[in-house]
């Protein structure tokens, strides 16, 4: 690549990338909130692109625990009623741990209340969550749309899940010039699907109500609007992008996204490999590296203790951290762990998560039922979910369906075996024993049934008590596997540069500092003014 910069007619423009301002925008983004991987994902890709040399800024709405947390808040910019009565300002800061700049959308009669994000302390879901992240959506489409006379505007606004999915529509719908949009499907089971009327409430025209517009089984769907209105689509792995083009992965969206096929990319999560490694974990009580694992044991035996299981330092410790849904046949775990106790008698499982309350209770109910041999934590703690990852033996991880997952990769980066089905990013991530010694990270199975889970989890105990060369092995691949988002925040990039129109330089060509004439210079070119006045049909 050519570190000149051109801006000739014919030659792509060639960039620093210090001159692309990305906006991301997310319902949550770690550390100042997280209810699962989306969370990981906001913090984690912006400073891996940034760390490429964009220009990455944050937004997400001000919770309470975001606003407690954000450092050095400041409100920069009052924008008014965004909808009737919602009247909105944007508090900027930094994030507390990784510095990046933050936009909190504050609204306080819809963001500051107790619970999670979506829910309320007892578990249901906000009657209002339309109406909030629709506010989430229209505050930052008139940021991004440069109608808040701020210094700082994106040129490219990357959407992650539901909750932004009105946002590529709204930038189309403004009607001038207007960033590129990228929308990123974390998890099409969660769809924001509601009422048509609600789009009158959402200060949306009535037009889309229609299956050409946003309509979605006789209600509006934000999931929809993003697939249908963003410029790029990309999901989490290459194979949950091409699940999602069919029935029985795509959640009723497969007929869309296999029209809009050439614009979806499948670009695989990354983990933060600070944050999550195991020589300098902060959480640990024993660091260790692929070639001393004495700190591992150690992790375990204290982990035995705190759990309550019993200190058998060679049991097999299998553990699962996890929301308790379907989704993670949770549900499956619970009707055959006892199976697998009675047949192993060393083995041992701990268990971290919340979810389904039936779940929960089961999973309790069986923890009393196998004192020594079953510890389970209902809860949410970043703490033990590290000591479990690093103090097991395997991880448990089927999925009915899993467009990325994190927690398997968390895992092999601490020496822990997963245990997964071959669906979404677990194909993409983890390497069955079948495909030889060198390349095995983890077993794999097919089915999604209590038989194909039990015999894979049987293979890795034979492999565990029969094979310790092997599985040694086994944990050694997965510890030194790249799962860093260096590569993945590459192909992002490209994305971005492709929307642009422009080449971006690579790092170690790029200057240190921003190159804005140029980025001025190349959007003054008709190509962005064709992309910016391509209208919502
Ligand atoms: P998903 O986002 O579908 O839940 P992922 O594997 O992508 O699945 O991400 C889950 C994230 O949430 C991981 O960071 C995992 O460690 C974390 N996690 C899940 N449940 C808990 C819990 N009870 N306590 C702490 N962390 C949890
Ligand atoms: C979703 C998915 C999970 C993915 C995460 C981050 O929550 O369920 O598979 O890893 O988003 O992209």
């Amino acid at each position: 690549m050519s570190a000149n910069v051109s801006t000739s007619v014919d030659a792509p423009t060639v960039l620093d990338p210090h001159a692309v301002h990305v906006l991301f925008v997310a319902s949550e983004i770690y550390p100042l909130a997280k209810t699962g991987g989306l969370a990981d994902v906001c913090a984690a890709l912006p400073q891996a692109l940034c760390a490429q040399g964009l220009d990455v800024q944050l937004m997400m709405p001000a919770y309470p625990d975001a606003l407690y947390q954000l450092v050095a808040p400041r409100p920069v910019v009052d924008l008014g009623e965004v909808l009737p009565g919602a009247r909105v300002r944007l508090i900027h800061g930094h994030m507390p741990d990784s510095g990046l700049p933050t936009w909190l959308v504050d609204c306080p009669s819809l963001y500051r209340r107790p619970g999670t994000p979506y829910r309320d302390p007892d578990g249901r879901d906000w009657p209002d969550n339309a109406r909030r992240y629709g506010v989430l959506c229209h505050a930052a489409a008139r940021m991004a749309l440069n109608r808040c006379g701020l210094a700082w505007v994106p040129h490219v606004v990357h959407c992650h899940d539901w909750h932004t999915g009105l946002l590529p529509l709204l930038l189309q719908l403004g009607g001038g010039p207007r960033p590129s949009s990228v929308f990123t499907i974390h998890n099409a089971a969660f769809q924001g699907n509601y009422p048509l009327a609600t789009l009158a409430k959402l200060g949306l025209p009535e037009h889309l109500a229609s299956a050409e517009g946003i309509e979605f089984f006789g209600q509006m769907s934000f999931l929809k609007a993003g697939i249908r209105y963003a410029d790029k689509v990309t999901t989490v792995s290459p194979t949950y992008a091409r699940e999602l083009c069919t029935p029985e992965f795509g959640f009723g969206m497969e007929g869309l996204l296999n029209a809009r096929r050439d614009d979806l990319h499948g670009i695989i999560n990354g983990i933060d490999d600070q944050l999550w490694n195991p020589q300098a974990d902060p959480y640990l009580p024993f660091r260790y590296r692929a070639t001393e694992l004495g700190g591992k044991r150690g992790c375990k035996r204290v982990l035995q203790d705190m759990l309550g299981l019993d200190p058998d330092p060679m049991a097999p410790l299998a553990v699962s951290v996890s929301r308790l849904t379907q989704q993670k046949m949770a549900d499956i775990v619970l009707q055959q762990l006892p199976v697998l106790l009675q047949r192993h008698s060393r083995l041992q499982f701990a268990l971290h998560g919340n979810g389904d309350r039936e779940i929960e209770s089961g999973l309790m109910a069986m923890a009393a039922q196998w004192p020594g041999r079953v510890a389970v934590r209902i809860g949410y703690s970043e703490a033990l979910a590290h000591r479990l990852h690093a103090g097991a033996d395997l991880l448990l991880h089927p999925s009915r369906f899993e467009p990325c997952g994190l927690a398997q990769m968390y895992a092999m980066r601490y020496g822990t075996v997963p245990v997964v089905r071959r669906v979404g990013g677990l194909a993409d991530s983890v390497v069955d024993t079948s495909q030889g010694a060198g390349r095995a990270t983890g077993f794999v199975f097919d089915a999604a049934n209590g038989a194909a889970f039990v015999d894979a989890v049987e293979r890795g105990l034979g492999t565990f008590y029969a094979q310790p060369d092997s599985w040694s092995a086994l944990q050694r691949g997965g510890m030194h596997a790249d799962f860093s988002w260096r590569t993945p925040a590459q192909a992002y990039m490209q994305l971005y540069a492709q929307l642009l129109g422009v080449v971006l330089m690579e790092r170690d060509q790029a200057g240190s500092g921003p190159n804005l004439p140029s980025l001025i210079r190349h959007l003054a070119r008709p190509r962005w003014r064709e992309t910016a006045s391509r209208q919502a049909s």
